[in-house]
C-alpha cells in the first residue's frame, strides 16, 4: 500500500513563481508515488477574508486549472475543495476539544499575522484555531508527509502535538505526519522581498513575455554595481537566485562571469527572463485549453468530493468511537 501524501493550498487567485516552487512541485514530483490529496482551503482562506470573502471561489477555480495544467494530474491525485468535505469540520470540532488554548496562543504564525495584518480584525475564535483546523485537514486522511512551505512548520508540528494527545488519551489512532520541504523554499520577489501577491513583487505563472521582461528588468541586484564591469556579488543579487534555480547546470560559469564583471546585469537579466518564459510556455497553453471547458474543472472538484469523502466518514466513525459518542 501506498503512503498518503497531502498538502493544502490557499485559493489566492492567480499563481505564481513562489508557489509553483514551494509545495506545488513537490506534489508533482512524487505524484507516482503516493497516494495524494490536494485541496484547496476555502475555509482557510475565510478565517482571514471573512469580512470580504466574495473572490474565495472564483480565486479557488483559478487556482484548480493554475494545478492541472502546471502537471496535477487528476487521476493520481485527488483534487477537492476544503468546505466540500463537512467531516473536517466535525474533526475540527473534536480535535478543538483536546487543543490547550496555550498552544494555539503561543503559535509564531499567530502572533506574526495579528502584527502584519492590521487592516482586518484577527481576533476571531476562526483565526486563533487555524492550526486545528489544518490539523482536521490532514489527519482526517491520517497523511504520512506533508510538502509545505517553511513558514508551515509550526503549524505542522502543532498536528503533531495534537496527534500525539489524542493518541495518549484514547489510544494509538493517528499518525504523526512528517513534512517534506522544498528545495527553493523562498523565492523572492522582483524587490527582493519574498514573493508574494499582497506585495505586489510577483511573477504570475501567466504573465506573456513582455510582462516577464519587464518584471526581470525591473529586479533590484546587487547595489554595489555601479558599471557593467564592476565584479559583482552573486550571493546578494535577486537575478543570480532565479539563475539558481533556471540554470542549475551553468551555475558557475554564471556566478563567475558576475564575480569577474564580465557581463553587466542588463545582460544578465536579458539571458535569465526567456528562460523563464520559455518553461512556462506548454502550462501557459494547457491553461487556455483548461479555460476554455469550466465544466470539466467542477467535474474533477466533484469526484474527488465523492472520493475523499469516503475515506473521511470512514475516519470520522472511528474518532467517534475512540472518544466514546458513537
Ligand atoms: N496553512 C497553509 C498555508 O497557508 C495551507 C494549508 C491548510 C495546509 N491546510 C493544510 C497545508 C494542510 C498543508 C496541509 O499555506
Amino acid at each position: 500500500m501506498k503512503k498518503i501524501m497531502l498538502t493544502g493550498f490557499r485559493p489566492t487567485g492567480k499563481l505564481h513563481l513562489g508557489h509553483l516552487h514551494g509545495n506545488i512541485k513537490n506534489m508533482i514530483k512524487y505524484q507516482d508515488d503516493y497516494e495524494n490529496y490536494f485541496f484547496l482551503v476555502d475555509w482557510h482562506a475565510l478565517s482571514t477574508e471573512y469580512q470580504n470573502p466574495k473572490d474565495i471561489k472564483s480565486n479557488l477555480i483559478e487556482c484548480v486549472v493554475d494545478l492541472i495544467a502546471l502537471g496535477i494530474d487528476p487521476d493520481k491525485t485527488n483534487i477537492y475543495r476544503q468546505s466540500d468535505i463537512i467531516e473536517i469540520a466535525e474533526l475540527f470540532l473534536y480535535l478543538s476539544m483536546i487543543t490547550p488554548l496555550s498552544w494555539l496562543e503561543r503559535c509564531p504564525t499567530y502572533k506574526e499575522q495579528i502584527k502584519q495584518m492590521k487592516s482586518r480584525d484577527l481576533s476571531t475564535l476562526g483565526f486563533l484555531s487555524y492550526p486545528v483546523l489544518m490539523a482536521a485537514d490532514i489527519l482526517i486522511v491520517n497523511a504520512d508527509i506533508v510538502p509545505v512551505g517553511e513558514d508551515q512548520l509550526p503549524h505542522l508540528e502543532m498536528t503533531r502535538e495534537i496527534a500525539r494527545r489524542f493518541n495518549n488519551l484514547y489510544g494509538k489512532y493517528f499518525k504523526e505526519p512528517a513534512e517534506l520541504l522544498s528545495e527553493a523554499t523562498r523565492v523572492v520577489g522582483i524587490d527582493g522581498r519574498k514573493m508574494s501577491k499582497s506585495y505586489n513583487n510577483a511573477i504570475f505563472l501567466s504573465d506573456d513575455e513582455m510582462t516577464i521582461k519587464k518584471k526581470i528588468r525591473q529586479m533590484i541586484t546587487d547595489p554595489e554595481r555601479i558599471h557593467p564591469t564592476d565584479p559583482g556579488h552573486p550571493e546578494v543579487c535577486n537575478v543570480f537566485s532565479f539563475y539558481k534555480i533556471y540554470d542549475r547546470e551553468n551555475i558557475q560559469e554564471i556566478e563567475a562571469r558576475c564575480k569577474k564583471g564580465f557581463i553587466g546585469c542588463t545582460a544578465c537579466k536579458d539571458q535569465l527572463w526567456p528562460l523563464i518564459f520559455k518553461s512556462l510556455e506548454e502550462f501557459q497553453e494547457k491553461r487556455r485549453q483548461l479555460l476554455r471547458n469550466i465544466d470539466y474543472i467542477y467535474e474533477i472538484l466533484e469526484k474527488g468530493k465523492k472520493t475523499v469523502r469516503t475515506v473521511a466518514r470512514a475516519e470520522i466513525n472511528e474518532v467517534r468511537k475512540k472518544m466514546g459518542i458513537d
